[in-house]
């Protein structure tokens, strides 16, 4: 496993590019079992949870040509020859119960594994499920699997979710697109991955409408037809490279990067001294004074403060000027970052979903260890703001969800070096 290795005490200076969104590709690539006719993503991020997504639907039947080294992805699902997406691949990514919305429609049968939990979370699928089953399908569970039907089609319906779910809502829009009738989704939610997702359809031949909103409605029809679509940008690479200039100071320039994608972050960033303007290439972030105000978070959906930013978040918090509190409210075990970063000499007082943060001037390097994507990347981002040198192990985590971290922190002055486990 290889680690990543940064030497702390350098400002940064330079601009940084932001790919397309990994939770936007990973809704985006099985979309294409809704049609028989070719879809091609452009943009698409270089990560492993691609690859991931891509060996899933090759195992379908699909075709899945990477171009471009990666950044384009050539689809075709006309010949599908098997329903089952297997627990080994599942288990790697839970995303992949993406599939059973699509193969549901398309075919009227799946059979997809149960997901399993992960280190933030339980990670239950129920209202998934419960989506599916408001539109008529079938479902069965059996030996860890999930076996769905929809002898006749699915058909129109309405479901009002009693909490908002990204992949929930992602399963349900796209099996609706091919149900007969009308669907109404309540309480749905309204990422810019969900938006993406439509833009995407609609150019499939969807008839969609409200999306971003909290009521999407759909009018389903016959078939799709095939598609170019680009993956939209990754807001949350763009919020954690907005972090890099802010915890180690200077200025950097996030190019691709959109406003209305991180508004609630800039908002807070903003309240702790650090500047965000918009320019005609992205987002220009500059730490104002020598030291960040501690301010407090709360993660909510979209558009408040995004969860997967709530560990690169802490780790400007450790260095703050005062106390922070955070609020982890979407999942029930995402802090795994604080004791690694108190081994850095953060002061983190940890209480069930509340995490309080009193800053220290300087953090000190030390072996840490990664323990999801989120937590990996908030150590990468301690150790350009602490005194020596701090090792991350166990950076595969990393690699999920960040292309070529190292270069892209380095290009800008960063001490980082990728160690290649001998
Ligand atoms: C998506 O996960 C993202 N993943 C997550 O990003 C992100 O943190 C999350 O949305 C919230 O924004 C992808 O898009 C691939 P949810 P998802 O369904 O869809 C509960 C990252 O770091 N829930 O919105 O799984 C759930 O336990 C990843 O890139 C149910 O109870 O999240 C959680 O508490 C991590 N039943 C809450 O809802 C369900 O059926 C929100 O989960 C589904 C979810």
């Amino acid at each position: 496993m290889d680690s990543i290795i940064v030497r702390g005490g350098s400002e940064l200076h330079g601009e940084i590019p932001i790919a397309g969104a990994k939770n936007a590709c990973l809704t985006l690539m099985p979309a294409t079992l809704l049609s028989d006719e070719p879809l091609t993503l452009t943009n698409a991020p270089r990560l492993s949870d691609i690859r991931t997504m891509t060996e899933l639907l090759q195992s379908l039947g699909a075709e899945v040509t990477s171009l471009q080294s990666g950044q384009v992805l050539a689809m075709s699902s006309h010949d599908l020859n098997n329903h089952t997406a297997d627990y080994d691949i599942v288990r790697k990514m839970r995303a992949s119960i993406l599939v059973l919305g699509p193969m549901l429609a398309r075919d009227g049968h799946a059979v997809v594994s149960l997901p399993g939990g992960c280190a933030i979370g339980a990670r239950p699928v129920d209202l998934h499920l419960r989506a599916l089953e408001a539109l008529g399908a079938e479902l069965e569970l059996k030996d860890g699997y999930v076996h769905a039907k929809a002898p006749g089609g699915l058909k129109g319906g309405t479901f009002e979710f009693p909490l908002v779910s990204v992949g929930a809502t992602e399963n349900a829009l796209m099996a609706a697109t091919l149900a007969k009738g009308t669907t109404v989704l309540k309480n749905a939610a309204r990422e810019p991955e969900i938006v993406d997702l439509a833009r995407c359809l609609q150019k499939m031949g969807a008839q969609i409408e409200g999306e971003g909103s909290g009521t999407i409605t759909i009018q389903g029809v016959d078939r799709l037809h095939g598609a170019t679509h680009p993956v939209v940008t990754d807001r949350i690479e763009l919020g954690t490279y907005m972090l890099a200039p802010a915890i180690a100071g200077g200025s950097v320039e996030c190019l691709g990067g959109r406003m209305e994608l991180v508004a609630a972050f800039a908002e807070k960033l903003d309240a702790a001294g650090v500047s965000v303007e918009e320019t005609d290439r992205g987002l220009k972030v500059t730490r104002r004074n020598g030291r960040v105000d501690a301010v407090d978070v709360v993660t909510e959906p979209f558009p408040g403060f995004p969860t997967d930013l709530q560990a690169q978040m802490m780790a400007l918090m450790c260095t703050a000027a005062g106390t922070s509190v955070l609020e982890e409210k979407i999942f029930e075990n995402r802090f795994m970052h604080a004791p690694e970063l108190m081994r850095m000499g953060a002061q983190i007082d940890v209480h069930g979903g509340t995490a309080t943060v009193t800053g220290v001037e300087r953090l000190k390097g030390a072996p840490v260890m990664a323990t999801d994507l989120r937590a990996s990347v908030s150590l990468i981002l301690a150790g350009l703001a602490a005194e020596g040198e701090t090792v991350v192990s166990r950076v595969y985590h990393l690699d999920r969800g960040y292309e070529r971290v190292e270069e892209k922190l380095g290009a800008c002055g960063a001490h980082i070096e990728r160690v290649k486990e001998t």
